[in-house]
């Protein structure tokens, strides 16, 4: 694979979301892509590249962070790097089907948008999801108990959202880590003056 093309993409990100403390930063990015290298390795047939550069560049245009449309920053960068057309909308075709909210119910095509989807799923589960939901609720102004509420919309539903065996393994720990974290969370916040 190209390691150049990967080592460009990365400092792209990083300086795009640099100063971002929201939890859809670089190292989200960063741990998303290893998430999705992991996950591949168990499907030869998979296009390591395509899922390479998805899931390195699926938030660039995330509309909580940019006002971009069609997906522009992701495709400005790639045409900068000489990535054909063709290429370039396969990879913007599997950013597309990433979002949670923008998704629901549906079941991305191909092998490597499941792949960018769990790995990205898997981010947003465990310590780390419970991290990330703490920070992007801090940064909206959200109570506790709003974030807390974001665990039950969306978080613990994640699991049986996921397309590749492998990303399940990977989220059962996760999963039962958040639901311990809420059940300890509900008994150290019991206050009798509080309500
Ligand atoms: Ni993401």
């Amino acid at each position: 694979m190209d390691e150049q093309l990967i080592n460009s993409t990365i400092s792209y990100i990083k300086a795009l979301f640099s100063g971002n403390a929201d939890g859809h930063d670089a190292d989200h990015s960063l741990r998303v892509y290893k998430n999705a290298v992991t996950i591949a390795s168990n499907y030869p047939e998979c296009d390591l590249l395509l899922v390479s550069l998805a899931s390195l560049l699926h938030d660039v245009d995330d509309h909580k962070l940019f006002q971009t449309k069609n997906n522009s920053n992701a495709r400005e960068y790639m045409k900068g790097q000489d990535i054909p057309s063709e290429t370039i909308e396969q990879i913007v075709t599997i950013i597309n089907s990433v979002s949670f909210s923008k998704n629901r119910g549906k079941t991305p095509e191909t092998i490597e948008a499941k792949i960018v989807q769990d790995a990205d799923r898997l981010d947003a589960m465990g310590a780390i999801g419970v991290a990330r939901t703490f920070a992007y609720g801090g940064k909206k102004g959200r109570s506790l108990e709003d974030s807390v509420q974001h665990f039950h919309d969306k978080l613990l539903l994640l699991r049986d959202t996921l397309n590749t065996d492998e990303a399940r393994e990977l989220a059962d720990k996760r999963h039962s880590f958040m639901e311990q974290f809420l059940e300890e969370l509900g008994e150290e916040s019991q206050c009798t003056y509080l309500d």
